[in-house]
């Protein structure tokens, strides 16, 4: 392998607390223990492809300060990416091109050895495709959604989660004051992970969740037992991406040229409404939105984040590349990205989190509640 010189950093999707973490910990330890040099490409790929281009060299100085930053210092973007570069037409309008040959001449013309894309399963499949093209590339799983799959984690997950269980103990006492059904819409794309993990770690009653199309009688039913308990109030966490049995998922914004994936978000108001309508109790609606992607990131991300830039690097040094690092167990390995891309990584129904949900009489809004305790049967 010829050897390393100099390397480009990439952030690329949604923003996910610890991406500046992941920044430092690749800036350091290509420098420090390899005397690389690090540039940075500012929003995803779009920085390569500018004219002129605009890159960020990164040197220790500019990493001052970062391991406590939310968002990224080098911006990111969702829109398209190489492959499906949206730019205007000469009529006017979006039309989308491949530019990834032009990319990958461009960073061999700049003196580019290998490059690090950090980023969820969109980064990745393109990561995947510039790799098969002959790129040196390797990836660091980024995504707030913890929907990557061959990685046990995802940096970003942990400060979600802790904002969403931090949302719930505030709905707790205003609800309980005004005995209302409170309804909070958390993120999480077409996976549960994160409505599950803040909801069973905020103690809400019921959760709803992509892989467990619900009915609004079971929820209503759970609630008035609830209430025939002596609890005047509930607290429903709905993943954005929850559907009720024989319906579909609601979304905000369509797909549109450039923005392949339709915006999730509306669910929250339909069991809002739905809830109110069945039960004749009185229900508000909290959209927790993207309060979950920012903020200072969470000790574990910030731990996850450098560790993986660490990992990343190292990676890179041995010439692994089309390969993702990725957390089994307690250790960071490194994995091919392809299978980290092959399957998207929802709630397993056998997890251990819709175990726990269900053996706290959680309602997931598929089965009738758990009433085995007679404590009910004295109180009905
Ligand atoms: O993938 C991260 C995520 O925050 C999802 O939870 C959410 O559906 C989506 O991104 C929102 O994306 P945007 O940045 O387009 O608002």
């Amino acid at each position: 392998m010829a050897p390393i010189r100099k390397i480009l950093l990439v952030t690329g999707g949604g923003d996910a607390p610890g991406l500046n973490a992941v920044i430092r910990a690749v800036v350091k330890h290509s420098i420090l223990s390899h005397g690389w040099k690090v540039v940075g490409s500012l929003e995803a790929f779009n920085g390569v492809l500018d004219d002129p281009m605009r890159v960020l060299p990164l040197d220790l100085v500019s990493v001052r300060g970062l391991l406590t930053r939310g968002g990224t210092v080098l911006g990111s973007s969702s829109s398209g990416g190489p492959f499906e570069f949206p730019q205007r037409s000469p009529s006017g309008g979006i039309e989308i091109v491949d530019r990834s040959d032009e990319l990958i001449r461009r960073l061999a013309r700049s003196g580019f050895d290998a490059v690090v894309s950090v980023g969820g399963d969109g980064s990745q499949r393109i990561a995947q495709k510039l790799f098969e093209k002959g790129l040196q590339i390797v990836g660091v799983p980024k995504t707030i959604d913890n929907d990557l799959d061959a990685t046990e984690m995802t940096f970003g997950f942990q400060t979600a989660v802790g904002t969403a269980t931090d949302a719930i103990d505030k709905l707790h006492s205003t609800g309980e004051s005004h005995d209302r059904v409170m309804i909070l819409e958390v993120m999480g794309r077409n996976a549960g992970w994160i409505a599950l993990s803040a909801g069973i770690a905020g103690g809400a009653d019921t959760i709803l969740i992509p892989e467990v199309p619900f009915d609004i009688a079971r929820i209503v039913e759970h609630i008035e037992l609830r209430q025939r308990r002596g609890s005047h109030f509930a607290i429903v966490v709905v993943a954005e991406g929850a559907f009720p049995r024989g319906g579909g998922t609601v979304t905000a914004q369509a797909s549109r040229p450039g923005h392949p994936e339709p915006i999730l978000g509306g669910i929250g108001r339909f069991v809002g409404e739905a809830i109110e309508a069945a039960s004749g109790l009185e229900t508000r609606v909290c959209v927790l939105g993207h309060l979950q992607r920012g903020g200072i990131p969470a000790p574990m991300d910030r731990l996850l984040a450098s560790r993986f830039g660490v990992a990343a690097v190292d990676l890179v040094a041995d010439g692994r590349f089309g390969q993702m690092v990725a957390l089994r167990a307690t250790d960071i390995v490194g994995i091919p990205i392809r299978d980290a891309i092959s399957r998207y990584r929802s709630v397993d129904l056998g997890d251990n989190l819709i175990r726990t949900a269900r053996g706290l009489g959680i309602c997931l809004g598929d089965a009738p509640p758990l009433t085995g305790d007679h404590s009910s049967a004295v109180l009905e």
